[in-house]
């Protein structure tokens, strides 16, 4: 089964299921993972600098021999390189560290409230430059994105927030689908929490799958990009193996009454 793609408003496609790496800074467990998943079919991948491996990411895929054309690579630019000087040359550290000359998706990694607004500029400076296929955010709340559609040129193809079956934020999902913003769901398994929940592992038994399988069926289904993350070659395959089945109306609807606003990440929410 291929991945499907998702259009977005730069005119780029990305991947809709990607390979998260967060968590892994060791350099034998990161490469060896994302050799995992490449030889599972992942071609895409989302790093970002604070993750501190774009360079075992950069080394694992140049080994691979796979083009570069055929990978789709994000990373995302840390509050603490957020200052106008600083955004330029961490950002070619991070091409350096990829072994790349372009990244496909290049985001702001939080909505720093200082520092955002100048920084989207930067931003959008780089991918005149050619040197992104797309730019965008994570983390933003609605009210981040009212300001940056309001003052900016170019508006962020991509927000990447967490999401998943206990927190589903159906505002902010609306309010990027009227946009033309896609989203990208983060920890799309809840970070592991409550993996013994009684109705996915219900629905699980009926489709013989797994309940990290459902949960990131669940964000396909909903349409967002996703990027599950796993150090083990055996859980790369089977979070993988979420595109060739469909969950019921049904089981939609069982799924959509599990919100609860969990966050297992950072919330952003109070960020002025
Ligand atoms: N933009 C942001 O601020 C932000 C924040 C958080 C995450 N992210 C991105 O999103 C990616 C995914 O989020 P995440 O890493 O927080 O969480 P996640 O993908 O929801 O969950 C990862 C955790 O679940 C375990 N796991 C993976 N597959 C499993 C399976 N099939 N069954 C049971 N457990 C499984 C992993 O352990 P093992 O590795 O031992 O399998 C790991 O502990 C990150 O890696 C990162 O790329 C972005």
């Amino acid at each position: 089964m291929n991945v499907p793609n998702i259009k977005l408003s730069s005119k780029t496609t990305i991947p809709q299921l990607g390979f998260g790496t967060w968590m892994m800074k060791e350099e034998r467990e990161c490469k060896n993972a994302v050799k995992a998943a490449l030889s599972t079919g992942y071609r895409h991948f989302d790093t970002a600098q604070i993750y501190e491996n774009e360079q075992f990411i950069g080394q694992a895929l140049a080994e691979s021999g796979i083009p570069r054309a055929e990978l789709f690579i994000t990373t995302k630019i840390w509050n603490d390189n957020m200052f106008w000087d600083d955004i330029g040359p961490s950002f070619e550290e991070s091409l350096k560290k990829l072994q790349t000359d372009y990244v496909d998706l290049l985001l702001l990694h939080f909505p720093v409230t200082e520092y955002r607004r100048p920084a989207w500029h930067r931003m959008q400076d780089i991918y005149k430059s050619g040197k992104v296929k797309a730019i965008g955010v994570s983390n933003y709340t609605i009210k981040h994105l009212e300001e940056l559609l309001r003052e900016s040129e170019i508006k962020p193809a991509v927000n990447q927030v967490e999401l998943h079956v206990f927190l589903q934020q159906p505002d902010l999902v609306q309010y990027c689908h009227d946009n033309d913003i896609a989203i990208e769901a983060y920890s799309p398994i809840a970070h592991g929490y409550d993996m013994d929940n009684k109705t996915i592992a219900k629905i699980a038994k009926k489709h013989g799958k797994s309940v990290a399988q459902i949960m990131i069926r669940w964000c396909l289904q909903k349409g967002f990009i996703t990027i599950p993350k796993s150090a083990r070659p055996e859980r790369i395959q089977e979070n993988f193996d979420t595109i060739g089945f469909t969950l019921d109306e049904e089981d939609m609807k069982e799924i959509a009454a599990l919100d609860k606003g969990l966050r297992t990440c950072w919330d952003p929410t109070h960020v002025a």
